[in-house]
């Protein structure tokens, strides 16, 4: 049986147009961007290109991006240097961020940098709106740092709220944006947000790169102190295929978002459907089955209580079948999901995240379905 890939929050397969759009600069175009001979003009130049796309299709001034090793830098940076440059003392978070969120603030409360405070979840685990502004009324000027759309359960939040919100208490607001970019369309003009983030290897573009918008009115210090690259912004030879790579995959992705949200949206229900159908006991983390406040991309499945569970993922990878347990980041330690843990998940259900892609078809999910009904000994009504 060909294999199948249900993993697309973890990342996706590079599109074949952006692997030829990056080969040059891996060959011919060789030179260091910062030369100021014609070699590495013509590698500045496609530098300077890519930033122009990127900022055009959120809406920002090529001026407002910054190039980074992916989403983890881009969101160390944000948080880090927007605390120390503006001398923050108060950070709001949610307990369902991703780590690299999560830990970067943990450490800064830890170091007595600031005060962290947790804004409260409701039971479906979005983020409880109030209580936002109940921190932000009571405590000092704060970063709020609140994820778009959550990479395990894929509850999404509403960023022009949010960011009124933060406007009205002069706070300043990040959202990890990793798994919307490429996926939703951002305007930055639109949304009143100091910063947001994308990491290409989320959208089909290649691993190791990503991007950082901060806003005009919202400078910072940097992070990556080393050489003048990106302007005095991030020290160290620039990752050009990268960057050309990460560029291109964005333009592909909001060239054809509305086809794949479509198609993959398609894919989403028919799984919430077909496990309906086959699975009686079968149950949704978070509020992973609202098509409209969740990722399309993401569907985390609550299996019903089995003795098999612990070996759920292993057989699904017997069965030809690559998903995830929890956010890929963890996969491979034994600690349990902190987003699973957040909203109280029993622990004796078998958990398991499917992610979509647009390179999935309907025949994929069917299979899936039947493999998963199998293990619970149900049959699937195909
Ligand atoms: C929501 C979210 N934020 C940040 C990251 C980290 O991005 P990167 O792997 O590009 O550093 C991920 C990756 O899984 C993610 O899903």
């Amino acid at each position: 049986m060909p294999k199948i890939y249900l993993d697309n929050a973890a990342t996706t397969r590079l599109d074949d147009e952006v692997l030829q759009a990056m080969l040059p600069l891996m060959t011919e175009n060789f030179g260091n961007p910062s030369s100021i001979h014609s070699h590495g003009r013509q590698v500045r130049s496609a530098i300077e290109k890519a930033r122009k796309t990127v900022a055009g299709l959120i809406n920002a001034s090529p001026s407002e991006i910054f190039f980074t090793s992916g989403g983890t830098e881009a969101d160390n940076t944000a948080i880090t240097c927007s605390i120390d440059t503006f001398g923050l003392k108060h950070a709001i978070t949610s307990p369902t961020e991703h780590h690299a969120v999560l830990h970067t603030l943990e450490y800064l409360a830890k170091q007595g940098t600031i005060e962290l405070s947790l804004v409260n979840l409701d039971e479906k685990g979005h983020v409880d709106l109030v209580h936002l502004e109940e921190l932000l009324s009571t405590k000092p000027r704060s970063l709020v740092s609140l994820m778009h759309g959550n990479n395990e359960i894929g509850n999404l939040i509403d960023l022009e709220k949010v960011g009124e919100i933060c406007k009205k208490y002069n706070a300043i607001f990040h959202s990890d944006t990793v798994q919307t970019m490429g996926h939703y369309k951002h305007d930055v003009q639109n949304t009143k947000i100091d910063f947001l983030v994308g990491a290409a290897h989320k959208f089909h573009g290649p691993k190791g790169v990503g991007f950082l918008y901060i806003n005009a009115d919202s400078k910072i210090h940097p992070f990556i102190h080393g050489g003048s690259q990106e302007r005095n912004m991030r020290g160290g030879t620039e990752n050009v295929y990268g960057i050309v790579g990460l560029a291109k995959a964005l333009e592909i992705a909001y060239k054809e978002m509305e086809q794949h949200k479509t198609h993959i949206e398609g894919l989403k229900s028919r799984m919430i459907e077909k496990l309906k159908a086959a699975i009686p006991d079968v149950r949704f983390n978070g509020d992973s089955d609202n098509l409209e406040r969740s990722l399309y991309t993401v569907l985390n499945v609550s299996l019903p209580p089995s003795e098999d569970n612990d070996m759920l993922l292993f057989n699904l990878d017997i069965a030809q079948i690559s998903c995830s347990g929890g956010s890929a980041c963890t996969s491979g330690s034994d600690v349990g999901s902190h987003v699973l843990g957040a909203l109280n998940v029993q622990p004796e259900r078998g958990n398991v995240r499917f992610s979509f892609g647009k390179y999935n078809t309907a025949e994929e999910i069917d299979k899936v379905v039947e493999v998963v009904a199998g293990l619970y000994g149900a049959v699937p009504q195909v």
